[in-house]
């Protein structure tokens, strides 16, 4: 009888401590879920939490020019650019450049022509250059690149910009064309690339290609920028073109890539 007593003890004294074993087992998972559930909250509301963004500090080295200082009012009262020599010029839909302007420097790059017309590769000197080496480089890590229409003469912008107004209606040409005299394409440094896989076409899905992938993330090493980058409509009031690059020197496309600027958020502050 006795033994049978204990015996019921000893598993009662047995249940008890696995009972208390699976309660604070439990209690403690609990406590650390509960804990790792605020950890969570305080990261997302913790004061000192910085937004993470690229923007670096000014390099003083750069000298953008100060771009309100670079122009004169024409007899219609529009900002015309005086700085057309510089390869930082802003051209835009308010500032054009000098009537009759063509640069004096324009040349055929050594590039493949891909599908090409040989007489819309035209750049300034420079940045001609440079596009031979941009296309180099792309060849180097296996993609093919076509520069579709560089140098556009005063005349010829008439005669798209007509065009595209005739067939695509006013709110297309606007996003997308420069009225004639204010096209970066009349300064010489701009070239519009596509790739033959992607049947040199100018559409905003050269962006989802291999090729639109390396010219964005590698046009700035050679000097070029994106200059209308998708985020960036309300600075530079032209749509999206990821075709659409523009030379201003390895070290300010460099800059403007890192800080993530277009050209016109280069421009000093109004002193
Ligand atoms: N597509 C650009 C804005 C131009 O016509 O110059
Ligand atoms: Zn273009």
């Amino acid at each position: 009888m006795a033994r049978r007593g204990n015996r019921r003890r000893k598993k009662a004294m047995v249940r008890i401590v696995v009972t208390s074993l699976v309660l604070v087992v439990g209690a403690v998972s609990a406590l650390n879920y509960h804990h790792k559930d605020e950890n969570v909250k305080t990261m997302v509301i913790k004061k000192d939490d910085k937004v993470k963004t690229n923007i670096v500090k000014n390099d003083d080295s750069l000298h953008f020019p100060d771009y309100y200082k670079t122009t004169k009012k024409d007899e219609n009262g529009l900002l015309e650019v005086l700085n057309i020599d510089s390869n930082l010029v802003l051209v835009n839909k308010d500032r054009k450049l000098p009537d009759g302007y063509e640069p004096d420097d324009l040349i055929y790059p050594s590039i493949p022509l891909n599908g090409a017309v040989k007489e819309k590769t035209r750049m300034r000197s420079e940045a001609a250059h440079a596009l031979e080496k941009l296309f180099a480089g792309a060849s180097a890590d296996g993609y093919t690149l076509t520069a579709v229409s560089g140098y556009r003469s005063y005349d010829r912008q008439v005669a798209l910009y007509n065009n595209y107004l005739a067939t695509r209606g006013e709110e297309w040409t606007k996003a997308y064309s420069a009225y004639p005299g204010t096209s970066e394409h009349q300064t010489g440094l701009a070239m519009d690339v596509s790739s033959p896989a992607f049947g040199n076409a100018l559409e905003v899905d050269f962006v989802k290609t291999a090729e639109g992938k390396w010219l964005a993330d590698h046009a700035h090493e050679y000097g070029f920028i994106i200059r209308y980058p998708e985020d960036k409509v309300e600075k530079t009031h032209y749509h999206y073109e990821p075709w659409h690059i523009r030379y201003v020197g390895v070290k300010y496309a460099t800059y403007l890539y890192n800080n993530h600027l277009a050209l016109e958020e280069a421009m000093p502050a109004k002193k």
